[in-house]
């Protein structure tokens, strides 16, 4: 292990230059328009997996799908295989005037790394490459089984991965995931995310005529399309209570008191959630009551409007215009069931309509959510790895964004745990300008990493899975506390066979 973080010590500069090197290229893939710098970052990716020593590796697709970048080391028999998910594409620039570097000139300012993608999620590629790297160019050999894959189209919502899994799943098979594309709740605090919340989105569309019509001549007798719309929306409106859709609330799973009670000793407090999100004075939060900001963020549904059209400023004249549109977004949480949020939400925005508008609602997209416990021998690997990687105890989080694949890829691997990983912390500003990675967490998750494979080696008879509740402590004690595992998910920040 010594020579493994000696190396990384070493070959420092390599592993940011790889991180610059991805970067470089502009992957974006929301736009459909970088089709050729997918592709690139694709076999750039493919380049780095060979640099490192991993075998087999391809640019393999599915489907229409972007391409993932795939590569395998499979030379610890009897060890556990280790799933490494990360993606190469990114967001667009959007507001290139407020990025204070070029966002594709990976630069370093105060100990972090600017870029487009350096943290969401290139630098989860230069990670766990890096971490792989160490052990084949020093031992020659890793502690455990590894297949990576990069994906190229999460930012868009990986449509395709379903059937790549499907499509691979012999090849893909193993008995643990690795996730980086979660965050620390605190730069330098290493965090395991045990909680997303999917996502359900609707078109809405609002048609009142076939043509727009002069403002002058019509004004006051044809129905406004712009305005239903907002009478519709404005049912949404939540204030600081529940959002007023029946039945929503009716499968959220409550969070436990001792869930709540460790929300509290996590770090963050009004001030520094203000500063991070860059509210203005006077903005009042719109949080349900008194609850947490991070039990409404990881474990309340959310409603946001991410969409909303109807004729353009620059474009506007005096029209009654017979057209407008949002997309109404859905954040949801255990136990809800995606089909009924999108019933209940679009019964809410269909029924009753102002003048009689016509409306029309249809699915835009929509992810699982996705709820484990923190405990069992591939948790305590990982858990005990942040800590010698990083110094310090690490903590167990939710997280209020998506990742869609993690569920069903867990559940085609049997019940495989999935380890999710920080990657970004609350200074990184992802998907917005000035995104940026902490180069402090990179080098520690490169290390954390590098410790994962040895402590996940190491298991007894590689078995990774926590063991069911069932079995009985023996021998059975009338007045036995309770058994570990289910103390520990009591609290889930200090899941506690730390190494
Ligand atoms: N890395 C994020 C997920 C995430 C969000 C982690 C916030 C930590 C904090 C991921 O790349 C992402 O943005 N996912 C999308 C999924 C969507 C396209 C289905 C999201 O959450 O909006
Ligand atoms: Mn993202």
């Amino acid at each position: 292990m010594k020579q493994v973080i000696e190396w990384l010590k070493a070959n420092d500069a390599t592993l940011v230059d790889h991180l610059a090197r991805l970067v470089a290229v502009p992957s974006i893939s929301t736009d459909g328009a970088h089709q050729k710098e997918i592709d690139q970052c694709a076999s750039l990716t493919c380049d780095l997996m060979r640099e490192a020593g991993l075998n087999n590796v391809e640019v393999l697709r599915c489907g229409n799908s972007n391409p993932y970048a795939y590569g395998e080391w499979l030379g610890a028999p009897g060890k556990p295989t280790v799933f490494l998910y990360a993606h190469h594409d990114v967001q667009p620039i959007n507001f290139a005037q407020d990025w204070l570097s070029d966002p594709w000139t990976l630069t370093e300012r105060d100990g972090r790394l600017y870029g487009r993608g350096s943290a969401d999620d290139k630098g989860a590629i230069a990670v766990q490459l890096g971490a792989i790297a160490a052990y084949l160019k020093t031992a020659g050999s890793l502690p455990v089984n590894v297949k990576m894959l990069v994906e190229g189209e999460e930012e868009v919502g990986s449509g395709n991965l379903g059937s790549f899994f499907q499509q691979h799943k012999d090849k893909i098979h193993s008995d643990v995931i690795v996730v980086c594309d979660t965050e620390n709740i605190d730069t330098g605090l290493p965090s395991i995310t045990y909680s997303l919340r999917g996502i359900v989105s609707l078109l809405v569309e609002v048609d009142s005529g076939k043509k727009p019509v002069h403002s002058g001549l019509a004004g006051g007798l044809l129905a406004d399309s712009a305005l239903a719309l907002s009478v519709i929306l404005s049912r949404l409106y939540w204030k600081n209570g529940k959002l007023p859709v029946p039945h929503l609330y009716d499968k959220v799973r409550k969070m436990t008191g001792a869930e709540k009670r460790t929300l509290k000793r996590l770090p963050g407090d009004e001030a520094r959630w203000r500063e991070e999100h860059a509210v203005l004075e006077g903005v009042r939060f719109a949080l349900e009551g008194k609850t947490h900001n991070y039990e409404q963020t990881w474990r309340k549904p959310a409603i946001t409007i991410i969409a909303q059209e109807a004729s353009s400023i620059k474009g506007a004249s005096n029209q009654v215009l017979p057209h407008a549109a949002a997309i109404v977004s859905c954040r949801i949480v255990p136990d809800q069931d995606p089909d009924e949020v999108y019933q209940q939400i679009s019964e809410v925005l269909t029924k009753d309509p102002p003048w009689g508008v016509k409306v029309t609602v249809k699915p835009h997209g929509s992810a699982k959510w996705w709820m484990t416990e923190p405990t069992g021998p591939a948790f305590s690997a990982a858990m005990a790895a942040l800590k010698k990687g990083y110094g310090v105890k690490p903590v167990a989080i939710g997280c209020g964004g998506s990742i869609g694949f993690v569920g069903p890829l867990a559940e085609l691997f049997g019940g495989a745990p999935a380890l999710l990983l920080g990657i970004e912390d609350p200074k990184t500003n992802a998907h917005a300008p000035n995104e940026s990675l902490d180069g402090g967490d990179f080098r520690k998750l490169t290390v954390s990493i590098a410790h994962l494979f040895e402590n996940l080696g190491a298991l007894p008879d590689g078995k990774v899975k926590a063991e069911k509740p069932e079995a009985p402590p023996e021998p059975p004690a009338p007045s036995a506390p309770a058994p570990a595992a289910a103390q520990q998910a009591q609290e889930p920040q200090e899941p506690s066979h730390q190494a």
